[in-house]
């Protein structure tokens, strides 16, 4: 039995991973990596780590591209792998014509509405879920200094959801993403509010990603996690892990891999046992692929399969969590 299989057993929509393309990810091509990629068992979801991020959708003003995030979709539901889809509207990875000139607010939301109505539209009933927005609080609940927010306003979310809907339809779950709000903490209560302000307002939103970017040993306690996305629950919208690793500080040793998966096991642990968090997604599963090592210096050595691609004990302990 893979993940998927114990997972789907223990009652949760699926387990599955962010696969990056080549162009981003040289080492994604490894045939033994897309052989377990592309296992079901293992893996019933799969989402684009970067292919259907702005840059790479509409590099040119209203010019769309899909060969990035089709590599990665298209395949997955070949497989019967459910596809998560990520994302519609962040502050990273945007194309140079939309940072590098002042819009108007105008312009700004046509520009928003023109992007979401295209890309949610050409993936319309392809995706379980969209991260709709991503990351936009700062780690005091505060709203994030993006272009977003300065020209459009403090209910630029607002329009994304309205958009996402009208386009993506009702078929597919409208999420809010972000780090650092897997506890209680200033940030995750912001996200709470924002749902609250949401419902009340009648702006659509099904559901809430908790990245999960960890870090061995300072991982969030199962039952810290726990509370946390009970909070959600009382809302009425799900949860879903949707960017889960735990990072090691190099060189890596046998007690920190039996701490990274202690860690691993109490994310899956506490998603398994929340009555509203549908899954868990791990942000890629090998570590030469990870994005751990380019950002994090010092860091690597985030996933459940080892470079000479054996298991890893937090691959074994996920399995135990489920
Ligand atoms: C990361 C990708 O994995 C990298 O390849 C890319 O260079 C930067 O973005 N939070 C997110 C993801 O929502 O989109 C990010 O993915 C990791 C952090």
């Amino acid at each position: 039995r893979g993940l998927d299989d114990l997972a789907k057993r223990a009652g949760l929509l699926y387990f599955g991973t962010a696969i990056d393309n080549p162009f981003s990810s040289p080492k994604a091509v490894d045939p033994k990596y897309q052989e377990i990629a592309r296992n079901s068992h293992e893996f019933g979801q799969v989402t684009p780590a970067n292919g259907q991020k702005w840059m790479y959708i509409e590099p040119e003003r209203n010019v769309f591209n899909y060969t990035y995030g089709d590599a990665i979709i298209k395949p997955a539901k070949k497989n019967g792998q459910m596809r998560r889809c990520h994302n519609l509207l962040w502050h990273s990875q945007l194309p140079d014509w939309l940072t590098s000139k002042n819009y108007t607010k105008p312009e700004l939301l046509s520009i928003m509405e023109n992007h979401i109505k295209h890309e949610a539209s050409y993936y319309k009933n392809e995706c379980y879920a969209w991260d709709v927005v991503n990351e936009a609080f700062n780690e005091d609940g505060t709203l994030r200094e993006d272009l977003w927010l300065w020209t459009i306003g403090p209910d630029y979310m607002e329009y994304a959801f309205k958009f996402a809907r009208k386009y993506a339809g009702h078929g597919t779950k409208l999420y809010y993403n972000d780090y650092n709000i897997e506890r209680i903490q200033n940030k995750s209560t912001a996200v709470v509010n924002l749902v609250k302000t949401f419902r009340k307002k009648g702006v659509p939103i099904d559901g809430v990603g908790l990245q999960a970017h960890f870090t061995t040993g300072s991982t969030p306690s199962y039952e810290d996690q726990l509370a946390n996305i009970n909070r959600f629950n009382s809302l009425g919208v799900e949860v879903a892990l949707t960017e889960l690793d735990v990072r090691v500080s190099l060189p890596d040793s046998p007690e920190k891999q039996a701490q990274q998966a202690k860690d691993y096991a109490a994310s899956v642990k506490a998603c398994k046992d929340a009555k509203n968090c549908v899954g868990v997604t791990v942000w890629d599963f090998w570590d030469p692929v990870s994005w751990v090592p380019g950002v994090f210096a010092g860091k690597g050595n985030a996933c459940l399969w080892a470079e000479d691609f054996t298991k890893k004990p937090a691959y074994y302990a996920v399995a135990d969590a489920l």
